[in-house]
This record gives C-alpha cells, sequence and structure tokens, in this order.
C-alpha cells in the first residue's frame, strides 16, 4: 500500500536512538524528509542521517533541548527555512527517571521527567500546531506508553507523565481538529530498545517481562516505527485524540490467562 508520505515534512524529536531512529528510518523508507532532533550523542545522529542520505533520503539533523522553548522555536525556525513548513511531528524524546519509591524521590529528578516526557511534548506540538492550523493540515504524534493506563510502581514521574501526554493529546485533537489536525498517541508496551536495556539482558529480567505480554515477546522497535508511519497517513485519516496501543497484549493483562 502507498501511503503517500512520499515528500512530507517529518521532525522526530529524540530521533538518533531507540524508538525514535526506528521511526526516522521507517518514515525515510517511505521517502519522507525527516528531521532528526537529539541532545545528546550527535555522533550517533550523523550516522543515521549518513545511511539515510546514502539512500537518497533527505535528512535535518536538529540539535535542540525540548525542555527549551527557545531552543525549541529556533528548531522549528530551522525547519521553516528548509522545508518551509512541518506535516508530520513526532514527539518521542522521553525518559523514564530513576526508579525511586515516592518518600525516597528527588525533586530534581522527578521535575525532569515531567519537564522532558510532558513539557518537552508540548513545546514541540504548540511549535507544530502553530504551523499546522494556518495550512490546515498535519498530525501531531505522541509517545505516551503502556503507563498511561498502568501504574508502575517507582515511576510515578513516568506514569504521571504519559497519562498526562494522553490527555494532552486529546485535548490539543479538539482544539486541532476543526482545523484539519489529527493528534494522538501511540503507547507502546515493552520495546527493546536502550531505556529498558538492563531488564530484557538480563534473563530472569526479560522471562519477567514477557510474563506481562500476552504475544509472549519482547516487542521490536520496528512494531512501533511501522504504526508510526500508518497513523501518520491518511490510512488513518479517521484517527484523532486516541492511544493506540502497540503492546503484544500487554494491556490484555496475561497474569489472567491462570488463575483469577
Ligand atoms: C517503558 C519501558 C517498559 C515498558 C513496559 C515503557 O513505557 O519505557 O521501560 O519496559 O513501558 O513496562
Amino acid at each position: 500500500m502507498d501511503l503517500k508520505l512520499t515528500g512530507k515534512r517529518v521532525l522526530v524529536t529524540g530521533g538518533n536512538s531507540g524508538l525514535g531512529a526506528a521511526m526516522v528510518r521507517a518514515f525515510a523508507a517511505e521517502h519522507a524528509r525527516v528531521a532528526i532532533n537529539y541532545v545528546v550523542h550527535p555522533e550517533q545522529t550523523a550516522q543515521l542521517a549518513g545511511q539515510l542520505r546514502a539512500g537518497g533520503g533527505e535528512v535535518l539533523e536538529l540539535a535542540a533541548d525540548v525542555t527549551q522553548a527557545n531552543d525549541v522555536a529556533a528548531m522549528f525556525r530551522k525547519i521553516d527555512g528548509a522545508w518551509g513548513g512541518l506535516d508530520v511531528l513526532v514527539n518521542n524524546a522521553g525518559i523514564d527517571g530513576t526508579r525511586a519509591m515516592a518518600w525516597e524521590a528527588d525533586t530534581a529528578a522527578w521535575n525532569r521527567v515531567l519537564q522532558i516526557n510532558l513539557v518537552g511534548a508540548f513545546l514541540c506540538a504548540r511549535e507544530a500546531l502553530k504551523r499546522m492550523v494556518p495550512q490546515r493540515s498535519g498530525v501531531i504524534i505522541n509517545t505516551s506508553s503502556v503507563h498511561e493506563l498502568i501504574a508502575w510502581s517507582g515511576y510515578s514521574a513516568y506514569a504521571a507523565s504519559k497519562a498526562g501526554v494522553s490527555m494532552m493529546s486529546k485535548t490539543l485533537a479538539q482544539e486541532a481538529g476543526p482545523y484539519g489536525v489529527r493528534v494522538l498517541c501511540i503507547a507502546p508496551g515493552a520495546i527493546r530498545t536502550p531505556i529498558n536495556a538492563t531488564v530484557w539482558q538480563d534473563a530472569a529480567g526479560q522471562q519477567d517481562l514477557i510474563s506481562k505480554i500476552a504475544i509472549g515477546r519482547v516487542g521490536e522497535p520496528e512494531d512501533v516505527a511501522g504504526m508510526a508511519v500508518v497513523l501518520a497517513s491518511d490510512v488513518a485519516a479517521y484517527v484523532t485524540g486516541s492511544s493506540v496501543l502497540v503492546d503484544g497484549g500487554m494491556t490484555d493483562y496475561p497474569a489472567f490467562s491462570h488463575g483469577g
């Protein structure tokens, strides 16, 4: 199926590793123009961009800290300069933070998770909407998580940020819908990326993780990236305001396949 993403102008935040890099590759494979935002590891960004350019891709490498409104505005101005606007924003940049029970949690660390995952997504969405609303088209895909629904002990900031991203998306979808702009979430489960490497690289950790997934395997970044390109395309023209779970059935509570 031709998703008709050829030439579309796409920005992926945190696009140089994990889910972000997989999404960058997937959009480039659909012949979209892709801006890779990053804050650390410029060499990793350059390597990815180089590979895509070698395959004929049009790629921008944009360093910007999504928590800083000025950085974000400058990044969007660079995209304007290169491409005259944006068609798809993927808010992917995120961290899970350090595991800590609330009574042990550090204020700065807790805030940092909210700043990157929620405020950062808002700042980028705001700049994107400033462009998409007047052009009366565009798609914003926010990366939430199964933890917009499932509580996660030791990760109160992360779970709160993802629930926040979900409701922020619904609200922005309501605001932008009349202007032909869709806003939605992709909600991954346990995907094999650097964010959870300490779990899936450990045999017992991996087994425990798999016991929480109906399909019985840890997800691959491509599982999420494939869904992202579909959601960005007109195939999903009637999808907005919702969270699309890509979780192998983690939210199907496989623990209930026995007992209960
Ligand atoms: C987290 C992963 C975790 C998964 C399932 C994701 O949102 O980033 O670290 O494995 O949720 O708990």
